[in-house]
C-alpha cells in the first residue's frame, strides 16, 4: 500500500514511523514532513492545508490511504474533497470535525448528549459577561473557533474574566469569528487525554495519556502545544476508561450519526478528572501532539489495519493490543517558545540519542540544510522512551535528551512528575533528579563555557 501522511510535526513523524512497520505498506509520503519523516518516507513539498494540491498528488500517485495529522485541513474539509474523488482517507468530514473547530458546537453537543462538562454560558456581548461574573469568581473564557491553543484564558478574578471577554468580543483578537464566546466554570483537578479510534459507531480507546501544556516546570508559564506526555496515566484507571467510553464517546458517536455526520478517525477527549469523575474540557478531531509520540510506541497491532477498519466501518471486530509497558515523551523546543524563537540552529547528538535502547527521537520542527539537521519551528523534537514504569521511561527519555544539543534549546525537566509523585518509593528520587536535570549544562552550554561565554538562562 502507498500511504500519504499530511502534516509536519512530531505526531506525523510518529504516525509515519508506526505505519512504516506495517507489512502491508510499500511506500510512505509525507506532506510536507520534516527531517525525521525524510528518513522513513518521501517528503513532498505541499503544505498541509493546500487541499487541491494534496488531492492531485494522491490521485497521481495512486495513494491507497491518506492520514491527516493536524486539525486545519480537517476543518477545511479535506476528507470530504478526497471522498468525492473516491480516495480513502482517515479522518472526520468537515461537519464531524466541528466538534473541534467550534467550541460552541461541542458544548451544545455535550449538553444534548449529557456528556459531563463544566457549566457554561454562550455570550455575544459584554453585558452578558458582566451578568455571568455576578455568580462566578474563577472562570475560563474560550474563543469559538480554532486558535492553536491560544483561545483560552483561565481567569482567577471577575476583572480578568471581563478583560478576556473584552479582548475576544470588542478587540476581536482572532478577527471576525462567530462573534460569540464561551465562559465556563473553572474545574479543579488533573487533566488527561483519552483518544479513541472511531468508525462512526464504535469507539476503541487508546491507552490514556497525560500532556504537559505549560511551558515551564511545575506547570508554570504560558500554554503551549504540549511539552511532553506519558502513557498510560494512572489517573484514568481501567474502570474509569469504561465509564468514559460509555458516557462520553458512545453518546457523542450516536448523536453525530443521528445528525448524519458520523465521526470516523480519532476522537480526542481532553478531560479534567475532578473528584475522580471525568469532565470533558474539549474535543479534538485528530491525534494529539505530543500524546501520539507516547501512545503509538505502545501499540502492538498494525496501525494501518486499525485505520482501515475505521474507514471500512469494521472496527468492532478489530482487536487492538497494547504493550503493558510505559512510554514517556520529552519535547525539546526552541528557546523562547511559545513566544518568539529563532530557527536554523544546528542540532547535534541525534544519533547518540537514538542509540539508547528503547529511545526514539521523533522530529517536529526540523529540516535538513547543507547536510545538517537544523531547527525549523517552536517544538523541535520529541524524545520518547519505553520502559517498565513511568519513572523508568522518563529517566531513559532524559538520558537520550541529554545527548542532544542546539543553541538555546529548552525543555521541561519534570515530565511525568504528577504520576511519579503518586508512588511513594519514587517521590524522593524524582525530587533529586529534577534538581539534577535543572542544574546540568547541555553539551552546547559546556562548549560555550569552554569558549568563555556565560551560561544563558531560559
Ligand atoms: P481547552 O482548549 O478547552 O482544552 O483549554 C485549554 C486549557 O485550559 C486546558 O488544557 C485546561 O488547562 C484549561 N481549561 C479549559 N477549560 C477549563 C475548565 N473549565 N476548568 C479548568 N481549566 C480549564
Ligand atoms: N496536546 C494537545 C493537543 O494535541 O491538542
Amino acid at each position: 500500500m502507498k500511504i500519504l501522511v499530511i502534516g509536519s510535526g512530531g505526531r506525523e513523524h510518529a504516525l509515519a514511523w508506526k505505519m512504516s512497520k506495517s507489512q502491508t505498506v510499500s511506500k510512505i509520503y509525507c506532506a510536507p514532513g520534516n527531517a525525521g519523516t525524510a528518513q522513513i518516507a518521501q517528503n513532498v513539498e505541499i503544505q498541509a492545508e493546500n487541499i487541491p494540491a494534496l488531492l492531485e498528488f494522491a490521485l497521481k500517485e495512486k495513494i491507497d490511504l491518506t492520514v491527516v495529522g493536524p486539525e486545519g485541513p480537517l476543518a477545511k474539509g479535506i476528507v470530504d474533497e478526497f471522498q468525492k474523488q473516491g480516495q480513502k482517507i482517515f479522518g472526520p468530514t468537515k461537519a464531524a470535525a466541528m466538534i473541534e473547530s467550534s467550541k460552541i458546537y461541542a458544548k451544545e453537543l455535550m449538553k444534548k448528549t449529557g456528556v459531563p462538562t463544566a457549566g457554561y454560558r454562550i455570550i455575544s456581548n459584554i453585558d452578558e459577561a458582566i451578568e455571568f461574573a455576578q455568580n462566578h469568581e474563577k472562570t475560563v473564557v474560550k474563543a469559538d473557533g480554532l486558535a492553536a491553543g491560544k483561545g483560552v484564558f483561565v481567569c482567577s478574578t471577575k476583572q480578568e474574566m471581563l478583560a478576556a471577554a473584552n479582548m475576544f468580543l470588542q478587540e476581536k483578537i482572532f478577527g471576525e469569528t462567530s462573534g460569540k464566546i464561551i465562559i465556563e466554570e473553572f474545574l479543579e483537578g488533573e487533566e488527561a487525554s483519552v483518544l479513541a479510534f472511531c468508525d462512526g459507531d464504535t469507539a476503541k480507546l487508546m491507552v490514556p495519556s497525560q500532556d504537559h501544556k505549560r511551558a515551564f516546570d511545575g506547570d508554570n508559564g504560558p500554554n503551549t502545544g504540549g511539552m511532553g506526555a506519558y502513557a498510560p496515566t494512572p489517573i484514568v484507571p481501567e474502570k474509569m476508561q469504561k465509564e468514559i467510553e460509555r458516557e462520553i464517546f458512545l453518546p457523542v458517536l450516536l448523536e453525530l450519526k443521528k445528525r448524519q455526520t458520523p465521526f470516523t478517525g480519532v476522537l480526542y477527549a481532553g478531560l479534567m478528572i475532578s473528584k475522580e469523575k471525568p469532565f470533558v474540557l474539549e474535543f479534538n478531531a485528530r491525534f494529539g501532539d505530543p500524546e501520539t509520540q507516547a501512545i503509538l510506541p505502545l501499540l502492538e497491532t498494525d496501525l494501518v489495519k486499525i485505520m482501515l477498519s475505521c474507514t471500512n466501518k469494521t472496527l468492532a471486530g478489530q482487536k487492538i493490543e497494547w504493550n503493558k509497558k510505559t512510554a514517556a515523551c520529552v519535547v525539546i523546543a526552541s528557546g523562547g517558545y511559545p513566544q518568539n524563537f529563532e530557527k536554523g540552529k544546528t542540532i547535534s547528538g541525534l544519533n547518540e540519542a537514538g542509540k539508547i535502547d528503547g529511545a526514539i527521537v521523533f522530529h517536529a520542527g526540523t529540516k535538513k540544510e547543507n547536510g545538517k539537521i537544523v531547527s525549523n519551528g517552536g517544538r523541535v523534537l520529541g524524545v520518547t522512551a519505553i520502559a517498565g514504569t513511568v519513572f523508568e521511561s522518563v529517566q531513559k527519555a532524559y538520558n537520550a535528551v541529554e545527548k542532544i544539543s542546539f543553541e538555546k534549546m529548552q525543555y521541561r525537566k519534570d515530565i511525568g512528575w504528577r504520576a511519579i509523585s503518586k508512588t511513594t518509593i519514587e517521590k524522593e528520587k524524582i525530587r533529586t533528579l529534577i534538581n539534577h536535570r535543572r542544574n546540568r549544562l547541555s553539551p552546547h552550554e559546556i562548549r560555550e563555557k569552554k569558549q568563555g561565554h556565560p551560561r544563558k538562562t531560559l
